[in-house]
């Protein structure tokens, strides 16, 4: 049985309450905090840095103390300094576009070395050739269902396809390492597509508007978990 993650993307929170509904979020089920970093150059947005994930830190655990893992997917270019500070704010997880940096292997290292899970962030139209010489190095393999910058976009239904591909070189290189790399999907993922992209071979799966744009987190949470319980 997959084991499967919701990481629920505080892009679409109330920032003036970010502490709160990162509490109420937790409650409601989060697996994981999704934190989108954009910085206005790889992306056309711009969004929080380590000082805000340094805030809310001490919010992402469950009542019974239970850490829940800070998801830093940063949209910066370049990333090595950005990623050192994420990893001092608290950061759990830190992911990256491969794009956005010069020496692929060498950022992958660095957020290890820093005591983070690293991942590699793959765009609509970016190819996947790039994990084929740093699988060793990379922990989650996230897969873009949007174009990176906003939330509440439409998903893309080709990154299915994408995803399944993932899937496939996932499970080959468990077959000989033992090692069991994240599958995450991320951009337009609501409780009427999430089967579809999970039946493709994703574990964990963001949604921002789709839960917070709702008063009732849980209720979300809930129909989410439903439709994965359903996926064979
Ligand atoms: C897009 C971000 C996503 C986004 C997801 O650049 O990486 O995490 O916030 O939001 P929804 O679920 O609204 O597409
Ligand atoms: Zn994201």
């Amino acid at each position: 049985m997959t084991t499967y993650r919701i990481a629920p993307s505080i892009l679409s929170a109330d920032f003036a309450r970010l502490g709160d509904e990162v509490r109420s979020v937790i409650d409601a089920g989060a697996d994981f905090i999704h934190f989108d970093v954009m910085d206005n150059h790889y992306v056309p947005n711009l969004t929080v840095g380590p000082l805000v994930a340094q805030a809310i830190k001490p919010y992402c655990k469950r009542a019974d103390g239970t850490p829940v893992a800070l998801d830093v997917h940063l949209m910066v270019e370049p990333v090595d300094a950005l990623a050192q500070m994420f990893a001092k704010a608290g950061a759990d997880i830190i992911s990256f576009h491969p794009e956005a940096t010069r020496h692929v292997d060498r950022t992958l290292q660095l957020i290890r070395d820093a005591g983070c899970r690293a991942g590699l962030v793959f765009n609509p139209a970016s190819s996947l050739d790039v994990l084929d010489h740093v699988m060793d190095k990379v922990d989650l393999v996230l897969i873009m269902s949007v174009n990176p910058g906003f939330g509440g976009q439409s998903f893309i239904p080709e990154a299915l396809r994408k995803t399944a591909m993932v899937r496939q070189r996932l499970d080959a290189y468990r077959a000989h390492s033992g090692r069991e790399v994240l599958l995450e999907v991320d951009g337009g993922i609501k409780a009427d597509n999430i089967a579809a992209v999970a039946a493709a071979g994703a574990d964990t799966f963001v949604a921002g508007s789709a839960i917070f744009g709702h008063k009732d987190y849980r209720a979300v949470i809930d129909a989410m978990r439903g439709e994965l319980a359903r996926v064979a």
